[in-house]
């Protein structure tokens, strides 16, 4: 695997690639990496010629008093993993090769509507660092498919309009959620959690699956059960920022009867842990 840090070294070897004529696929990450992530370039290597993976923890994304400087950066072995599950290039970009003019300073892409909800609603500016920096890795690398993790599922929402409204000619592939042995989905901040927290944070995936089981039956009753899941979540010792029963495809409320692919949703926090998870399901 060919480690790149500027941009010049990354037109050079993509280049190559468009002239030989490959498929060029994009695992956009904030590196710390883990199964998750590794389950993001094996679908990428199925699907093209060429492996493109970033390590960039975006600054734009973060809030003020998020987590921005304690993020885990962990460079080495990133690529040590993302040689062994088959990615071709890393591009590792210090900030100036992302953002010439600083992180302040520079173009921003707003998508509006789809994040004026949940995460948007809670983490002000968060989608908008989110577009801007993958428009910026979209240009720079120009893949033909770019996959993303499904447990992030308003950024998925995010993307796939980035891609439309903007004519990105990009296939969006979203990857399923890969989960630790204790349904816990895997996240570059499960790490801030001590074993009890961890034990805990259980109760996000048994919540989630009990929201789908009732929904199956009674869907009519969407509201009741977020008011049961939170209630669920408070009651197994985490702090919840929402639990919530949406239509997949623009997080609107269900309109029952007419909306049959919802997805129940999770943010909670642990300490000062926030995660989140969530369940697609058909009623
Ligand atoms: O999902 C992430 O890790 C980040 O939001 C992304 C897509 C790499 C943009 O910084």
């Amino acid at each position: 695997m060919k480690i790149v840090r500027s941009n010049p070294d990354l037109y050079a070897v993509v280049d190559g690639w468009l002239r030989d004529g490959k498929r060029i696929a994009l695992v956009p990450t904030m590196g710390n990496l883990h199964a998750g992530h590794h389950s993001l370039v094996a679908l990428a290597r199925e699907r093209a010629d060429a492996v493109v993976a970033s390590v960039f923890v975006n600054p734009t994304q973060f809030g003020p008093n998020e987590d921005f400087s304690r993020y885990p950066r962990t460079p080495e072995a990133d690529a040590e993993g993302l040689a062994a599950s088959g990615c071709d290039l890393l591009y590792l970009p210090a900030v100036e090769a992302l953002y010439p003019y600083g992180a302040e300073q520079g173009v921003r892409v707003s998508v509006p509507a789809v994040t004026d909800t949940l995460e948007g609603a809670i983490r002000p500016g968060h989608f908008d660092g989110v577009a801007t920096v993958v428009a910026k890795l979209f240009n720079l690398v120009r893949p033909h498919v770019a996959v993303f993790g499904q447990k992030d599922y308003q950024q998925l929402l995010v993307i796939r309009r980035l891609v439309r409204d903007m004519g990105y000619p990009i296939e969006i592939v979203a990857a399923p959620i890969v989960r630790e042995a204790s349904g816990l989905a895997m996240s570059s901040r499960n790490q801030y959690l001590d074993d009890g927290q961890r034990v805990r944070a259980g109760a996000i995936r048994e919540t989630l699956e009990w929201m789908a089981g009732r929904l199956r039956t009674s869907p009519e009753a969407w509201a009741d059960i977020e008011a049961r899941a939170a209630a669920r979540l408070r009651d197994a010792g985490l702090v919840p920022d929402y639990a919530v029963v949406r239509r997949a495809e623009d997080l609107a409320d269900p309109q029952v009867g007419r909306d049959h692919e919802l997805v129940v949703l999770v943010a909670a926090r642990l300490g000062s842990t926030r995660l989140i998870d969530n369940l697609r399901v058909e009623v």
